[in-house]
């Protein structure tokens, strides 16, 4: 798949920004959407749009997907043929103190990107969603079968409305959809508001991380970790595979992707840790403080990735330490610490 014109939004984000330079490596032409907001460092922003600019194939439009008549404009003068929707308001602990950007920027945003897919159709859109949705769900892993009545954070509403919406244009306009359930996703360039990230930034800062596991690494909590070029390896495969409307079927589907390993939070603590030792050639040791859970955390999450195996042959390649030892690796460059 080379020849596509693909309409990234959220492209300054960071699956976005990994995800666009893949699609341009191989030939495609890509136009990225973001609104460049200060939800986070916005530094961090321009260093990956800076990357990109790189490439003869990128345009980049600075626009809100939540504004409609101006994201039917983009879909008017640049034809996409395929779109990935990943721009949203992350994070569920922000969404407890801060909803209303929920629904202007992942539901009402959404919205417009699919009454742009109806009136400029294109083969293909993909769009973010979330393991948030599994909310409590106890039996792992979780499969796309799998209840998902009972979100537990308005971010993860906004993300299983995004399904619903997203089925309900399949159906009625024949538009292909694929929504995918992102597992904590990790790398390079990450998001500040992420707890290896955090963590990172807590131990230069010489203050304590706080571990909202209680103490009790009996019952820790379980986290499916996916390094950012395996998600990119899985998305790209799936560019071409159009969920398909033969036999009446509804044009819409949806994949976990995820690592299929969980790991224990301190554990995954400690191989942060080393990984940080050896980017700095010196013992590194985080000062630890525990605290019971947030609300809208959930304890686990962990994908069966068997749907998106069969029909794409994906599967993570990257290990923990590996991921880990990447991310630290380039921290430590970009933020020039001994
Ligand atoms: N990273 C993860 O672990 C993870 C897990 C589950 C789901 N997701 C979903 O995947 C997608 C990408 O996540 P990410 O980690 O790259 O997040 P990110 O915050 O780094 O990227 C999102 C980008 O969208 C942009 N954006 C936000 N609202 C916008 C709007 N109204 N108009 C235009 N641009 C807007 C932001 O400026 C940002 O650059 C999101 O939809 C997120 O909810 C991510």
């Amino acid at each position: 798949m080379n020849n596509e014109n693909i309409l990234i939004t959220g492209v300054a984000g960071f699956i976005g920004s990994f995800l666009a330079k893949r699609l341009l490596e191989s030939g495609n032409v890509v136009i990225g959407v973001d609104n460049l907001n200060d939800y986070y460092d916005t530094n961090l922003k321009e260093s990956r749009l800076n990357n990109l600019q790189t490439y003869d194939n990128f345009k980049f439009i600075k626009s809100d997907i939540s504004k409609k008549e101006i994201i039917l404009d983009v879909f008017k003068n640049e034809k996409p043929t395929v779109v990935i929707n990943l721009a949203a308001q992350a994070g569920v602990r922000y969404s407890i103190v801060n909803p209303d950007v929920y629904m202007e920027s992942n539901v009402q945003g959404f919205f417009n990107i699919l009454e742009a897919c109806r009136k400029y159709p294109v083969k293909h859109l993909i769009y973010a969603s979330s393991s948030s949705v599994y909310g409590n769900n106890k039996n792992v892993p979780f499969k796309e079968e799998d209840r998902v009545d009972y979100p537990v954070s308005l971010y993860a509403a906004s993300k299983k409305t995004n399904e619903m919406m997203a089925y309900t244009y399949s159906h009625l306009y024949n538009i292909p959809t694929t929504g995918l359930r992102f597992f904590t996703v990790y790398g390079p360039m990450g998001r500040p508001d992420m707890a290896y990230f955090g963590f990172t930034d807590k131990f230069f800062n010489n203050e304590p991380i706080a571990i909202y596991n209680n103490g009790d690494f009996e019952n820790d909590l379980y986290r499916d970790f996916t390094y950012v070029d395996d998600i990119v390896e899985g998305v790209s495969r799936l560019i071409s595979l159009p969920p398909s409307s033969e036999d009446g079927n509804v044009p819409s589907t949806i994949f976990n992707i995820g690592n299929n390993n969980p790991v224990k939070l301190m554990d995954f603590i400690s191989t942060l840790e080393n990984a940080l030792s050896k980017s700095l050639n010196r013992e590194v040791t985080f000062q630890k403080v525990f605290e019971p859970m947030k609300p809208g955390d959930v304890p686990a999450t962990y994908a069966s990735i068997e749907k998106l195996n069969k029909i794409t042959g994906f599967k993570p390649q990257t290990p923990l330490e590996k991921g880990l030892q990447k991310f630290t690796d380039w921290y430590v460059d970009y933020y020039k610490k001994k």
